[in-house]
């Protein structure tokens, strides 16, 4: 099966950079992109003719469908889509004793957790996040039974099994009983994934931070990735509290700490990471771990805002991460508006009694280009995924998106609204209803409808 789609392609190869083509996109059988035909020359023109005569499945989307990438959700905690949108009221540290380690801890129980992600996979999927990098619970079962999930779903993930094992930084009854348990069943996991031998889910060893991880088990855990090359994933510098935990603990900060236990890695995302002075983002440059900006829950629990600029200005790789449930929002699209926002915010500063060169932090600023390939190509390279931008070599991960849909809020104005414009509208206002398409790996994914179950009746 050979796949060609073609339709006015918009994408972000680099961090201020929109490039809108009229194409044609051919996809092996495999899922591989192997040509991308512009049509604005008459050669172009003939070869998408060609490609569109000889796939095996033709997609012509109408000049009123845009064709973007799929989105690369860096971070996002599967076990709480059930408390996705409340309690954002507590602090980090109580947050996760009162509402999340209780929840997480549910999922020993296979069938409530199989409930779950046959809820959250495809409803992410209708909303263009054809990759996620999860944390799963501390559970080795419930872990496997969501790289299955996202396996059988089609979407694209690395899937981590919680490691925590701190007896003051986790409750008695959600927890690792010692390092060497925590480590071993962080193995287990990683071979629980690769046993299922899809092509589009793979391991990822998580702890969970370092307030959560005794030194033993973040000791063993860069020795596990130094082992077996499998992809880290951890909180960094995340709030205040955090940062202040790791001074007293260590004596040094929790970048610096995680760099001595070896979890300063390629390909390591850093999920959050908003207290990394100019220095510590240099360092995880060096180490090529990359950051997931989470703007909305940083608002909530990090006491600052990430850096955009300052880490790409040192060569920090940066994607995006919803941070789900301490994010309130499952669509990425929204989380690039957010990334908009407080950029915006810390360019200018909050506090009105501060003159304005006293506020803010100058060129703070990125715009929804930018942000865009934070959640496209940004990502992608931060965990050296193939995926990002469509192009040769690439595999085809992607979404259409509908202009002027009925009911819809994107609305275009002939003369008034040149591309950039229309680009600027996708990312601001599309939301999974305006979202016609999804392709992971070649293959059609969009759900049909929403998921509808009453899950209160079950559980
Ligand atoms: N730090 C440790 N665990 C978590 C979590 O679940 N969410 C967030 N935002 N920060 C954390
Ligand atoms: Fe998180």
């Amino acid at each position: 099966m050979t796949l060609a789609v073609s339709g006015t392609l918009m994408q972000t190869p680099a961090p201020d950079r929109l490039t809108v083509a009229d194409a044609v996109v051919e996809v092996d059988s495999t899922g591989a992109i192997t040509a991308v035909h512009d049509r604005s020359t008459p050669e172009g023109a003939a070869a998408g003719q060609s490609a569109l005569a000889a796939a095996s499945e033709r997609v012509e989307l109408a000049p009123s469908t845009l064709l973007l990438p799929g989105l690369v959700d860096m971070h996002i905690h599967a076990p709480q889509w059930p408390q996705l949108g409340t309690g954002l009221d507590l602090p980090l540290e109580r947050w996760l004793f009162e509402y999340t380690f209780p929840l997480e801890a549910r999922y020993a129980d296979h069938d409530f957790a199989a409930a779950v992600w046959d809820d959250m996979v495809p409803t992410l999927l209708a909303g263009g996040t054809t990759t996620a990098v999860y944390y799963s619970s501390n559970h080795l079962d419930a872990t496997t039974s969501l790289a299955r999930a996202c396996a059988r779903h089609g979407q694209r993930a690395l899937v981590g099994r919680v490691a925590m094992d701190h007896p003051e930084g986790t409750p008695a009854w959600y927890r690792d009983a010692t390092a060497a348990a925590g480590v071993d069943a962080s193995a287990r996991s990683i071979e629980a994934v690769a046993a299922l031998r899809s092509p589009l889910v793979e391991p990822i060893i998580t702890p969970r931070f370092t307030p959560a991880c005794t030194d033993g088990l973040l000791q063993g855990l860069g020795e596990l990735a130094e082992a077996t090359g499998v992809r880290v994933q951890t909180h960094c510098a995340e709030s205040d509290w955090h940062c202040g935990y790791a001074i007293e603990r260590f004596g040094t900060s929790d970048p610096r700490a995680l760099d001595r236990f070896g979890l300063l890695r390629p390909r390591t995302v850093l999920a959050h990471s908003d207290h990394l002075t100019d220095f510590e983002m240099a360092m995880a440059a060096d180490r090529r771990a990359g950051v997931a900006h989470c703007p909305l829950s940083n608002s909530y629990f990090a006491n600052a805002v990430f850096r955009v600029r300052q880490a790409l200005a040192v060569g920090t790789g940066v994607g995006l991460g919803s941070d789900i449930a301490g994010g309130a929002r499952p669509g990425l699209l929204g989380v690039c508006q957010d990334a908009v926002t407080v950029s915006r915010m810390l360019e200018d500063g909050v506090d009105p009694a501060l003159g304005p060169a006293q506020r803010g932090v100058p060129d703070s600023r990125i715009d929804t280009v930018t942000a865009f390939w934070l959640a496209t190509a940004g990502g992608a390279s931060v965990v050296d995924l193939p995926v990002g931008l469509i192009e040769p070599g690439r595999r085809f991960d992607a979404m259409a998106v509908r202009l002027d849909r009925p009911g819809g809020l994107i609305r275009t104005w002939e003369s008034i609204d040149d591309d950039a414009r229309i680009f600027e509208k996708v990312v601001r206002l599309a939301t999974a209803d305006d979202i016609s398409h999804v392709w992971v790996d070649g293959t059609s994914v969009k759900p049909g409808r929403f998921p509808v179950r009453d899950r209160r009746r079950q559980h």
